[in-house]
């Protein structure tokens, strides 16, 4: 009974860039707006089937990417996530490359990250009249879900990705890039990866006992390199490697949906209280 159920409950979400809103990788795909205590997510969210796995798909930053980091309603994205019954949460970003040995077009399966943001809230308790109740300390070691981690990378040595096992990467405020002195000071932290949108993704995915794990796509070296970041360039990269993504994360939907999560939601919960 427990496995017809589990079979059942599992549901994907997915927040990604450009080539992951997508819906042709989805069967029986349908659009759903959601409203939240917290506002409007990013988009509609679309559900459908990925691998015979229930999925949904959120662009982070709208569909027709109109959203800056700093502006994406974290809370309300998580909350909408959690609500149609996502168990789990898979990610794509893209990042400057703070080592020399990630290099533009790789995969980082991230294991750490280091918070420089500003102005974020980090959390649904709030003490707001729409917040769960109480104050919530939300432990973050493990940051992220070792059982995802790990599946998603094994997929990815499957297809011959380049990709890195594990790495730290440093959550910047934004929409600017950093300077050569920030850079540099993120290196010599032994950070990996920089990018403008893993926090407070990650934290609000644990407060709401979602399996959560990130997928970082290197798109530039940061200016520590002596190149200059630009735009363009790192939405050139992402397009370039968007389909090995998209097919990364069929994979590995796949693999999740043959696997009993009970003791990882179940850890999640304690900490849980939404
Ligand atoms: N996203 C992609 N490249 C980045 C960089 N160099 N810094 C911050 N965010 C990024």
């Amino acid at each position: 009974l427990q496995v017809f159920y589990l079979f059942f409950s599992l549901q994907v979400g997915i927040i990604g860039g450009s080539g992951l809103n997508n819906p042709d990788i989805l069967t029986d795909g349908s659009e759903r707006v959601v409203e939240t205590p917290y506002g409007p997510p990013s988009d509609v969210l679309i559900e459908g089937k990925i691998s015979g796995v229930d999925c949904v798909i959120l662009a982070r930053h709208g569909r027709k990417h109109t959203i800056n980091p700093s502006n994406v309603n974290y809370r309300a994205n998580i909350w909408a996530l959690k609500n149609v019954g996502c168990t789990h949460i898979i990610v794509s970003s893209a990042t400057g490359s703070l080592q020399e040995d990630i290099k533009p077009g790789d995969f980082v399966v991230l294991d750490q990250f280091i918070d420089r943001t500003k102005t974020r809230v980090t959390t649904f308790f709030d003490g707001s009249d729409n917040a769960p109740e109480g104050v919530c300390h939300i432990p973050m070691d493990p940051v992220f879900c070792d059982k995802t981690r790990m599946i998603l990378l094994n997929c990815a040595k499957q297809m011959g990705l380049g990709v890195h096992p594990s790495g730290t990467a440093v959550c910047i405020e934004g929409p600017r890039f950093s300077t050569k002195a920030e850079s540099n000071l993120y290196r010599s932290w032994g950070a990996h990866v920089v990018n403008m949108t893993l926090v407070p993704e990650v934290v609000l995915a644990k407060e709401a006992g979602m399996c959560y794990a990130a997928v970082a796509m290197a798109t530039d070296y940061d200016c520590w390199h002596n190149t200059i970041v630009c735009v363009d360039e790192v939405m050139a990269t992402f397009k370039a490697n968007a389909e090995k993504i998209t097919k990364l994360f069929i994979m590995a939907i796949g693999k999740i949906g043959e696997e009993n999560w009970d003791d990882e939601l179940d850890k999640l919960k304690v900490y849980s209280l939404l």
